[in-house]
């Protein structure tokens, strides 16, 4: 009764995990079965290794927390030869590749060497990180150069490819039939919305960069609506990310449209949230009177 389905691959329910906040596995697998997840996407990923973007670069704050890891991960090769071995053996499921770039030729060679990967099932090209210069989030607020990105990638994989949208534009549903229309298989949104703190005691900027991508439980019912909105205006599957820590989170964004969901910040205030997300969904569809989670996507647009 959990089961839904992303681009023809079952999912055993709709929780995943959101890039970057799950790293590959590793550190919540020894916490608990990571099986019991829907899936996952792993921290994007980048053609070189990085290290990231100078410290302090992430500040808790009222109802969610601001990054600017500016996707400090180990490249490609190294989480082919590393880090998929290791995942094999935590994970029995297909999990999602999430990928970035500094130029359209680099997100589709990172796509292409993890589309061989057979653990793989879906690879989320990220054009939304609003930590990083001329990569991410420059490709992700204009609608061309998301096309580029996601018709460059098409024609690297055989793997469904999910365009990651920004909510940092004006029009959301603009963003997204650009990618649907470059043949991408599934939109998910949305990446995290660039915000800032001031320390009073310095006076300066929390965050070394000034700015990072804001996240947590306050931009809910931001991303709630976002997923509405694309939902009425694509064909292709949704998947709803954006300040979800609850059940019925959950099952509000399958309402608006969502066929799947992922869980970001809530992760690194607990580590557990998944799986007690998980745990309570049943309850919570009983309340509600829902039988079957996949029967309910989209289903506040009817009437
Ligand atoms: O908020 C974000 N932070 N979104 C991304 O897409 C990447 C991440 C980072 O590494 O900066």
């Amino acid at each position: 009764m959990l089961q839904t389905e992303l681009c023809g691959i079952t999912l055993d329910n709709p929780v995943m995990a959101a890039s970057g906040t799950f790293g590959y596995g590793r550190e919540f697998a020894e916490l608990y079965d990571i099986n019991c997840l829907g899936s996952f996407s792993f921290k994007g990923t980048t053609l070189e290794p990085r290290f990231g973007n100078p410290t302090p670069r992430i500040a808790e704050c009222e109802a969610g927390l601001i990054n600017s890891i500016g996707l400090q991960n180990p490249g490609v090769e190294k989480v082919i030869e590393e880090e998929l071995p290791h995942l094999a053996t935590i994970f029995d499921k297909k999990v999602m590749a999430n990928i970035g770039g500094f130029s359209v030729e680099e997100y589709a060679q990172v796509a292409q060497r993890l589309d061989l990967c057979d653990q793989i099932g879906w690879i989320e090209v990220n054009i939304s990180c609003p930590n990083v210069r001329h990569g991410g989030i420059a490709f992700g607020t204009d609608p061309d150069a998301a096309a580029s990105v996601i018709r460059a990638v098409k024609d690297a994989v055989r793997k469904p490819v999910i365009a990651k949208l920004s909510p940092n534009v004006t029009d959301i549903t603009k963003m997204a039939i650009a990618c649907e229309n470059a043949g991408a298989d599934g939109i998910s949104l949305v990446n995290t919305l660039l915000g800032m703190r001031i320390d009073l005691k310095t006076k300066k900027p929390v965050i070394a960069n000034k700015m990072g991508g804001f996240s947590g439980s306050a931009i809910f019912p931001a991303a709630l609506r976002m997923v509405y909105q694309v939902y009425d205006a694509v064909k292709i599957p949704v998947v709803g990310i954006g300040g979800i820590a609850t059940a019925e989170q959950v099952i509000e964004m399958m309402l608006a449209g969502a066929c799947a969901v992922q869980i970001g910040a809530a992760n690194l205030v607990d580590p557990y949230v998944c799986r007690n997300v998980i745990r309570d969904l049943p309850e919570v569809m009983r309340k509600y009177g829902i039988a079957e989670l996949k029967d309910i996507i989209g289903g506040a647009h009817n009437g």
